[in-house]
């Protein structure tokens, strides 16, 4: 059953920006988009690349090594519809966020 598992608080994710945390072994990549919280795996599909550490331009995230682009919304490319990334629901409880794998 999955669980929920307290990633950070609000105030270290500022809008417009991400951040990779680990849980269980899996790397996971958050995003702050205007104040809504998205989360997703942290593995580019392309080669691994490191989508955390990425740019983030409003909904979308710029992989820092080939400029790959993901709708961090909902997992989709924006350029090729075959690819596509795990998403996690990202809970907000007061000021922590959660997210569910
Ligand atoms: S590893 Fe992400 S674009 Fe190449």
């Amino acid at each position: 059953m999955a669980t929920l598992t307290k990633v950070g608080t609000v105030k270290d994710l500022l809008p417009g920006t991400a951040k990779v945390v680990e849980i269980d072994g899996h790397e996971i990549a958050l995003y702050n988009v205007d104040g809504r919280y998205f989360a997703t795996s942290n593995l580019c599909p392309h080669q691994g690349g490191p989508l955390g550490e990425g740019t983030l331009e409003g909904n979308t995230v710029v992989c820092p090594w080939h400029a790959w682009v993901f709708d961090v919304t909902d997992g989709t490319s924006p350029v090729n519809p075959r690819v596509r990334i795990p998403c996690y629901p990202v809970t907000v409880q007061g000021e922590e966020l959660f997210i569910r794998l």
